[in-house]
């Protein structure tokens, strides 16, 4: 399962957006220009323009979450969209509706975009395999998948601070196994020239042949961050472990938590990023997440651009007609 397939129409437009794979670095460059476009309007005073008017967005968001259902929401009300979140908890799903139920019975209200999260890997690219050809469906995150606004927003986050993605070093650390950002932070690291790709986590943490993703795997954290640029702390996915992956939560931290003494390993300049929610005292010291070096907020506040520029993009009129 991809969803690249079904990613563009006829036309090589961008359909819906599952996944970074088979994403051109062309799309990906058009994304975060635009987005770049739009960073000014949430400067503004009053942050809103009119690309979507009359268009409806629905958050459909089967798993919890902060930062991307609220800057979904943002973003789609600063084009000037309808956007509803569904409550899930409290919708028919809980008596029984199935998922693809549900999604027929908004799509008679009219809906022109689902931004889909769930548990389950797939769910955002079975909900796009049955929508008719005029609806669109965003993958907000589906379970150890993919998340690629959340990757599209990081790289964004990157470029903002180092320019050209060529002389990049990048430490992706955690728990990469279960980690969606981080299958598609690589897809999209690569695809803009990151030559330099490293994973860092216990063995226990680090998918099979992950090489084959086009990264170095390093066991020691030392190792891996020394003279990088960027540093990706990535949250332990409890909920998705089976079993004991990790000794205990204080020897994670001794062996991979991020802390002021480890980070100076890393070139003086470098940033530390983190998708978020994060485990202060377990994968990342509050020293390091809220000092100097920390862009973790900055990476909050660009996901309203990115996704601004995301929907645009699926939703909005063409570039001819948004330049013209
Ligand atoms: N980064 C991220 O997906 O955070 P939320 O779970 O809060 O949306």
């Amino acid at each position: 399962m991809t969803g690249g397939d079904i990613q563009f129409d006829r036309q090589g437009r961008l359909r819906h957006l599952l996944t970074l794979e088979g994403l051109s670095r062309q799309t990906i460059l058009e994304i975060l220009d635009l987005a770049e476009s739009f960073i000014s309007v949430g400067e503004r005073e009053i942050k809103k323009v009119p690309l979507l008017r009359g268009k409806t967005i629905l958050n459909l968001f089967f798993e919890s979450s902060t930062r991307t259902r609220t800057t979904f929401e943002i973003a789609g009300k600063r084009l000037s969209a309808d956007v509803i979140n569904l409550n899930v908890n409290a919708s028919a799903a809980s008596k029984g509706e199935t998922l693809l139920d549900t999604v027929r019975n908004l799509e008679a209200m009219h809906t022109d975009l689902f931004v889909v999260r769930h548990a389950e890997s797939g769910v955002a690219y079975l909900v796009a395999s049955h929508v008719p050809a005029h609806v669109h469906v965003i993958n907000a995150g589906d379970g150890s998948h993919a998340h690629p606004t959340q990757a599209l927003l990081d790289a964004f986050t990157i470029r903002r601070h180092k320019r050209a993605f060529n002389n990049l070093k990048v430490a992706i650390v955690g728990d990469m196994l279960h980690s969606r950002v981080a299958r598609s932070q690589i897809q999209v690291l690569t695809t803009l020239g990151v030559r330099d790709l490293r994973v860092v986590a216990p063995k226990t943490l680090l998918p099979l042949k992950v090489d084959r993703l086009g990264v170095r795997p390093f066991t020691d954290l030392h190792a891996g961050i020394e003279g990088v640029d960027v540093i990706i702390a990535l949250r332990l996915q409890r909920e998705r472990m089976h079993g004991a992956l990790i000794p205990s939560a204080q020897e994670y931290f001794d062996l991979f938590g991020l802390t002021p003494e480890r980070l100076a390993l890393a070139k003086p300049d470098a940033i530390v990023m983190h998708p978020g929610p994060i485990n202060r005292g377990l994968e990342i010291d509050s020293e390091v997440a809220d000092g100097s070096q920390s862009v973790i907020l900055s990476q909050v506040t660009n996901g309203i651009a990115v996704r601004m520029a995301v929907m645009a993009l699926i939703l909005g009129p063409s570039v001819e007609a948004r330049s013209g």
